[in-house]
């Protein structure tokens, strides 16, 4: 992705395929672009912006045509904190989740279909990040072949 601009994009064709029971996970360093992709999921899915970072209240739902829960889990310090959330409620009843910091959450908190997307950015281009999928479950059909980059 050479810009926001098209790490949005890729975000916005996410979120009009997204469907409830679908997690989306991901991670990248601080200021990767993470808030920028959720919001661009958002964005596809129908829930007009702006969407804040839910960094200082854990969770932000979002009401379209189904719940969308964007988590943040970086100010969750301990494994037992982030154990103790409802992932199975998150996921469940019509929601998805779109989750920040993935890579803190216990193995038994992610969701069979789900997406994990690491955001690397580049090393000399500042405006330049490398973007990385891996398709679980039902995911698989929103990303052709399963795994991708772009
Ligand atoms: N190709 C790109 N894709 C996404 N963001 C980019 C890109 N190039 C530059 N940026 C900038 O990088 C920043 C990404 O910020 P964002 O809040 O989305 O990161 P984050 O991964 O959510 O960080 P944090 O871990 O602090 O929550 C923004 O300021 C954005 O303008
Ligand atoms: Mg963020």
């Amino acid at each position: 992705m050479d810009s926001e601009e098209e790490t949005r994009t890729l975000g916005t064709l996410w979120g009009k395929i997204l469907s409830p029971g679908i997690m989306i996970c991901l991670t990248g360093p601080l200021g990767a672009g993470k808030t920028v992709l959720a919001s661009g999921i958002l964005a596809g899915a129908g829930i007009p912006g702006p969407h804040r970072s839910p960094t200082f209240t854990l969770v932000w739902e979002h009401e379209g045509a189904f719940k969308i829960n964007h988590v943040d889990l970086y100010r969750l310090s301990s494994d037992e904190a982030v154990g103790d959330l409802p992932w199975e409620e998150m996921i469940s009843e019509g929601a998805s989740s779109i989750v920040e910091w993935a890579d803190r959450l216990p193995p038994d908190a992610l969701a069979p279909d789900r997406l994990e997307v690491c955001i690397v950015p580049d090393e000399f281009d500042l405006s330049r990040r490398r973007i990385t999928v891996d398709a679980h479950g039902r995911c698989r059909a929103m990303i052709e072949g399963g795994e991708g980059s772009c």
